[in-house]
């Protein structure tokens, strides 16, 4: 398929805080590596951003075997955010990225909120680091392992503490594991951030029937991502449009631009790619092309025209 992601005739550029995109098409963190991985098959200035693995202070060497399965429509996946640490992405991967014109943003993790603080504080020095995307989905040690992103308080409180140690664009990342997502959205606001993604994966579980046992091994459960958490993806995303000022960016199942496209109507300004990027490295690629093609179609100069337009 011939790329027309060049084409300048429609502005497919979004803001995300300080953050100017060409186009609102990014990698899911995890399914894109530290981008190098994708550099055969696709170009990297082409895209939105490039959003980087999960980085902890310190190296991890992530979960048990086994890590990710097949399911109907998707992946079941515990990683446990195996991860260089910050200090060797700095070193190693980051020199690489910075070749590129394209903003990077870096996923981050921790098990404190001090931590979160600290790799941000680290990265801020870094040159080449655009944005911190804050993977909330992470067990606090000091709360007895209960995740920051399902307590509004803790979310609150991860947010405010990356907020003060960076003026780099803060985007939280939400999970759904959550009754009420819109609370969550609402305190990420109120702390500051510039811009929320969401979402991250559904906890989930598979049973193999002959073994009795959980098709992740010991990890027992794992994150349902991929096409078939699409329409959840989406009803959560319009959701959180609805309530917060800052820019949204959808996340969940997309695989091609109508997908996108859907996620925008219904308030996003900008999507994140995750799990069908290991079926088709060029998706990205294509959906870029896609939204151009329909804007064009439907002679619609920019994306501002289109987002939030779903009537309900
Ligand atoms: C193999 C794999 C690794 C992931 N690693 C991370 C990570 O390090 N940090 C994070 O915030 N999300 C991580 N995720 C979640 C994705 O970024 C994304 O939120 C989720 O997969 C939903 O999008 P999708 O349905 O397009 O895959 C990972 C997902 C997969 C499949």
């Amino acid at each position: 398929m011939s790329s027309i992601v060049d084409d300048t005739s429609v502005n497919l550029s979004v803001n995300l805080g300080k953050i100017q995109l060409k186009n609102p098409v990014m990698p899911a963190s995890g399914t894109f590596g530290y981008g190098e991985e994708f550099a055969d098959f696709i170009n990297l200035n082409d895209l939105g951003a490039v959003i980087v693995k999960g980085t902890t202070l310190r190296p991890r060497l992530g979960s048990f075997q086994h890590r990710l399965v097949e399911i109907p429509g998707g992946s079941l996946c515990s990683i446990g955010i195996q991860n260089v640490g910050v200090d060797r992405f700095i070193a190693d991967k980051l020199p690489y990225l910075r070749q590129f014109r394209v903003p990077v943003i870096v996923n981050i993790a921790g098990e404190s909120v001090e931590e979160f603080a600290r790799v941000t504080e680290i990265l801020s020095k870094a040159e080449g680091v655009s944005g911190i995307e804050i993977n909330i989905s992470c067990p606090n040690v000091k709360k007895g392992g209960m995740h920051f992103g399902v307590d509004p308080d803790a979310t609150f409180a991860v947010v405010r503490a990356v907020r003060n140690a960076t003026d780099l664009t803060v985007m939280p990342k939400l999970t759904p594991n959550v009754t009420d997502i819109t609370a969550f959205a609402r305190a990420c606001e109120e702390a500051g951030a510039d811009a929320i993604s969401l979402i991250n994966g559904f906890v989930g579980m598979s049973i193999d029937v002959n073994s009795k046992r959980s098709r992740l091994g010991k990890n027992l459960t794992g994150g349902v991502t991929g096409p078939c958490i699409k329409p959840l993806a989406l009803r959560l995303v319009w959701q959180v449009a609805q309530v917060v000022n800052v820019p949204v960016v959808g996340i969940g199942g997309i695989t091609s631009a109508e997908d996108a496209l859907e996620f925008i109507l219904a308030g996003a300004c900008a999507v994140e790619v995750g799990t069908y990027n290991l079926v088709d490295p060029w998706v990205m690629i294509e959906i870029i092309d896609g939204i151009r093609s329909y804007l064009m179609e439907k002679k619609i100069s920019g994306l501002n025209a289109i987002r939030g337009t779903f009537e309900a």
